[in-house]
């Protein structure tokens, strides 16, 4: 959404391959993109080659990000025209978000408060990269000891059980190779409501920092990440989006475990993304109202 935002700022055109599952599960985030003019394709798609073939031989296909950025990259070299954009693991990525770690940074500084861990969930890794790479980069110099826990899907376990290794980004191999911990770029991911953490491998730099072992990995599974965002909610008042929710669900483990040590850390977590267009998958998850069941229970009052 915010490649085809910030495309329209521009005036210029955006082309959208979105993984089938997330286009399927998460209609609204499609109408955003949509009311900033893009044109969105729900990948494996017909609008490529590599994607028609995917498509034909399941067209209940979940998709990938890894396919999607294969699709992309197939449609950017059919024409001189075009310019591809990948949103979650490239470098561009990670150091456009750093303006939340440097914003972060300022934020603590006005309140005085040094942060002893901070945490954010791992699709590709760019927003974990960017929140943390201002604090990271002082620890590398011993200016501070923060813990940094990188937190991935327990469905997606590239940081925990993959390989580290030179890997294509998308699933074709259309892609540059990168040195990443990967789980090999023919993965596909399982069907999942946090659709921004189904991605193959996690972004070079951070592969790197956790083989270093300069930051923490970790997994943690859907189920408990949405039961921790319904606390977030009810404690809050604001709902997280599911993959937001993997960070808060390991922020609440390293808050009750610093309350059985009797310690107070400063505990930073990374906000990624609100659940308000995620709501179906709330209804899902918490078998809540949704209007099908509305319209059957309003006819069956008329009866
Ligand atoms: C709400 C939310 N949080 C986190 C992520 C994962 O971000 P990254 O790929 O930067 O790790 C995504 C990806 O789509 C997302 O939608």
């Amino acid at each position: 959404a915010s490649v085809a935002l910030s495309c329209n700022f521009f005036g210029l055109k955006s082309i959208i391959f979105m993984t089938r599952d997330s286009y399927l599960k998460k209609p609204y985030r499609v109408n955003l993109m949509q009311l900033a003019k893009a044109i969105v394709y729900p990948s494996p798609s017909n609008a490529t080659k590599c994607g028609r073939k995917l498509y034909k031989e399941n067209p209940n296909h979940s998709g990938s990000l890894g396919i999607g950025m294969g699709e992309a990259m197939e449609f950017v070299r059919s024409s001189s025209k075009y310019r591809l954009a990948l949103g979650c693991m490239s470098y561009y990525a990670a150091l456009h978000q750093t303006i939340i770690g440097l914003e972060t940074q300022a934020q603590l500084k006005s309140v005085n408060i040094k942060p002893d861990i901070m945490i954010a969930c791992v699709g590709g890794g760019s927003n974990f990269v960017g929140f943390t790479a201002p604090f990271i980069g002082e620890k590398l110099k011993k200016k501070n000891k923060i813990r940094f826990l990188a937190v991935e899907s327990a469905n997606i376990p590239s940081l925990t059980k993959g390989t580290y290794k030179y890997d294509y980004q998308d699933y074709y191999g259309y892609t540059p190779m990168v040195k990443m911990l990967t789980l090999g770029h023919k993965f596909v991911p399982p069907q999942l409501h946090s659709g921004g953490l189904r991605y193959h491998g996690k972004t070079p730099i951070l592969s790197l920092l956790v083989t270093k072992g300069v930051v923490e990995p970790h997994s943690i599974k859907q189920e408990d990440a949405f039961i921790a965002n319904k606390i977030f909610y009810e404690t809050e008042g604001v709902l997280a989006a599911p993959e937001s929710g993997h960070a808060i669900a390991q922020t609440i483990l390293e808050a009750k475990k610093a309350k059985r040590a009797k310690k107070t850390p400063a505990i930073i977590f990374c906000l990624s993304g609100n659940g308000f267009l995620d709501l179906a998958g709330y209804a899902k998850v918490f078998g809540l109202h949704t209007t099908e069941l509305y319209h059957e229970k309003k006819s069956s009052n008329h009866e």
